[in-house]
């Protein structure tokens, strides 16, 4: 049995008194039935860690430099996220690989420096809408799964957030069926390259999630939890998200 992961994605948003929204989430994710997790701006997580302290909510953030540290002016690694308390990062997010031009390689290497330095990874994969269209989604994700899975891969640490990109930000979603037709062509190329680690793997959805459909995707089949960008920014539209995994029927 796979707990629901919830996750939110602040983006470029937030300021140290939107912080105080974080106190809503958290107090919401103590009775929640699924962990809860906040991908923050850098600048916020030392705050927000203080905040919150060893509450309910993790705190993690949106991307991770490969090396140790360095000569890379503007980016931040794996160590210097520790410091700041975080617990994980996430890494691939599609708005990453079409701004910055991030490879599946360089989301492996990424990937892999965060857990070298003990942090849990959310790894994201996407099709664009074109490739949709051209009835290539499938062989996109898995394809893009297969190059930026990091060495090692176990679901202690590692969960996968699909998120087709035309999903993101937009108010459309996939259907239910597409959802879960998508995350159980993850989960069998999963079983390829990690065998039975792929069972307890964490497979999560992203792309417009809200309070209104949450639960209906939340329950499509290999579907283990959501990964939320604009619905995670206030406490008003995030708890019914984290509240959601508690309606669904036990299976
Ligand atoms: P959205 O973003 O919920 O605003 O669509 C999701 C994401 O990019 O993680």
């Amino acid at each position: 049995m796979r707990r629901k992961l919830v996750a939110g994605n602040w983006k470029m948003n937030g300021s140290l008194e939107a912080l105080a929204e974080v106190d809503g989430i958290a107090a919401a994710a103590k009775g929640a039935n699924c962990d809860v997790a906040l991908a923050l701006p850098a600048t916020l997580l030392l705050s927000a860690v203080e905040r919150v302290g060893g509450s309910s909510v993790a705190i993690g953030a949106q991307d991770v430099h490969p090396a140790e540290k360095g000569a890379h002016t503007g980016c931040i690694s794996a160590v210097m996220l520790k410091d700041a308390g975080a617990s994980f990062t996430l890494v691939g997010h599609s708005e990453r690989r079409a701004d910055q031009g991030e490879t599946d390689a360089d989301v492996r290497a990424k990937a892999e420096a965060a857990r070298r330095h003990g942090l849990a990874v959310i790894l994201c994969v996407g099709e664009t809408l074109a490739e949709r269209d051209a009835g290539r989604a499938e062989a996109v994700v898995t394809g893009q799964l297969e190059g930026s899975l990091p060495e090692g891969a176990a679901a202690e640490w590692l969960s996968i957030a699909y998120e087709p990109v035309w999903a993101i930000g937009t108010g459309r979603t996939p259907t239910v069926a597409d959802v879960a037709a998508m995350h159980g062509a993850i989960r069998a190329k999963l079983r390829e390259l990690v065998g039975t680690e792929a069972e307890a793997m964490r497979l999560l959805y992203g792309g417009s999630v809200t309070g209104e459909n949450a639960a209906e995707l939340l329950d499509a089949g290999d579907v283990d939890g959501a990964l939320v960008g604009g619905a995670s920014l206030t406490a008003v539209k995030f708890v019914p998200i984290i509240e959601a995994p508690a309606r669904l029927p036990v299976s």
